[in-house]
């Protein structure tokens, strides 16, 4: 378990201080992957770097395991700093040596043996799906690719935290969508914590349990992602999560349901369902809906007609599909 108690961080510049962030206060539960969203320049780069100590707090405590980091001593800390890993927007590799040695290299570091570095680099480049690859270099591989020996290499410590700051930020959707299907199966298989830092709704969406949204260097909300993501109740999380919908103005009074799909199947034709079960029309004003490995994710905008007993067939049969939904005040959006 990772806890941050009360952290704040402060940059002092020649003219001024820069309040990173401040008074953070939140707990990671093992084997849960947290996601930590905000806009860029919220602090999120800083907090996670708060939490491996390579950024010290200028106030607060950070815990791994109940043990107290930011009071260990150098040696201690460096110990305990091998159980969190982290991965990096810009992937971080060392461009001379290639993919299978860049595995190698924190190995080398905790003093484990060339031989026996090498068969466990070889086991990690396996997991993440680069056997083929071991011996090119960096300049060989593609943006994903060098993620994931990235991965490979944040793992070679048998990390119990794995630290990913914008990890898919320079990856094409379809590379992230891999990467973070990468990253969900090493939390489940591996049960390592993961910590998601991004300023994209749908990396949260898509692997985390939780999340908490910070603004500015503190942090407005937390909770679970689907209870957010249903009704986000700060500014910026409504920012982040609300699809743009521009002349809703002109439904004002109208009756408007929100939808959140948070993995159900993309194959069932639900608003055709709706449409036959309840025997009502509805009018679809905006979605934002994907399809992820055949799960659906995202948000819909339906108006429904001025008619409440079809309102209540409506609602009735989202509940019976387990589909959650909110009814939207038009001025709210
Ligand atoms: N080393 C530093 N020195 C001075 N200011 C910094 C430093 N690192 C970050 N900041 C400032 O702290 C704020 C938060 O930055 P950062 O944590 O990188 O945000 P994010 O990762 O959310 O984009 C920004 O205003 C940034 O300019
Ligand atoms: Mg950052």
């Amino acid at each position: 378990m990772i806890r941050i108690e009360n952290v704040s961080k402060a940059f002092q510049t020649s003219k001024d201080e820069i309040k990173a962030v401040s008074h953070i206060n939140l707990t990671i539960e093992d084997g849960s992957i947290f996601g930590i969203i905000g806009l860029s320049g919220a602090g999120k780069s800083t907090l996670v770097r708060c939490i491996n100590l390579l950024e010290r707090p200028t106030k607060g405590k950070i815990f791994l395991n109940n043990i107290e980091l930011t009071a260990l001593p150098p040696k201690q800390l460096r110990k305990e700093r091998e159980k969190i890993g982290m991965i990096f927007q810009q992937f971080n590799l060392l461009e001379q040596r290639n993919a299978i040695r860049n595995v190698c290299y924190p190995l080398e570091i905790a003093g484990v043996s060339k031989k026996e570095a090498m068969i466990k680099a070889e086991k990690l480049l396996k997991l993440v799906g680069l056997e083929d690859r071991m011996n090119n270099y960096p300049s060989q591989l593609s943006g994903g690719q060098k993620q994931r020996v990235a991965i490979a290499r944040a793992l070679a410590t048998d990390p119990q935290v794995l630290l990913c700051d914008e990890a898919t930020s320079a990856l094409d959707p379809n590379t992230t969508r891999s990467i973070l299907d990468l990253l969900k199966s090493i939390n489940e298989s591996m049960g390592v914590t993961i910590v998601v830092i991004t300023h994209e709704m749908k990396v949260v969406e898509q692997i985390c349990n939780r999340v908490a949204v910070l603004d500015q260097g503190c942090v407005v909300e937390t909770g679970e992602v689907k209870d957010i993501f249903l009704s986000p109740k700060s500014r910026i999380a409504q920012e982040l999560i609300l699809p743009k919908n521009k002349g809703i103005a002109s439904l004002q009074g109208k009756r408007i349901v929100r939808l959140a799909f948070d993995g159900q199947s993309s194959f069932e034709p639900v608003i055709a369902n709706l449409v036959l079960k309840c025997q009502t029309m509805v009018n679809i004003l905006g979605a934002s809906t994907e399809d992820v490995g055949g799960k659906a994710f995202g948000q819909m905008l339906l108006q429904l007609p001025d008619d409440e007993l079809a309102i209540a067939r409506v609602k009735n049969y989202l509940d019976s599909i387990g589909i959650n939904y909110e009814e939207s005040d038009v001025n709210g959006i």
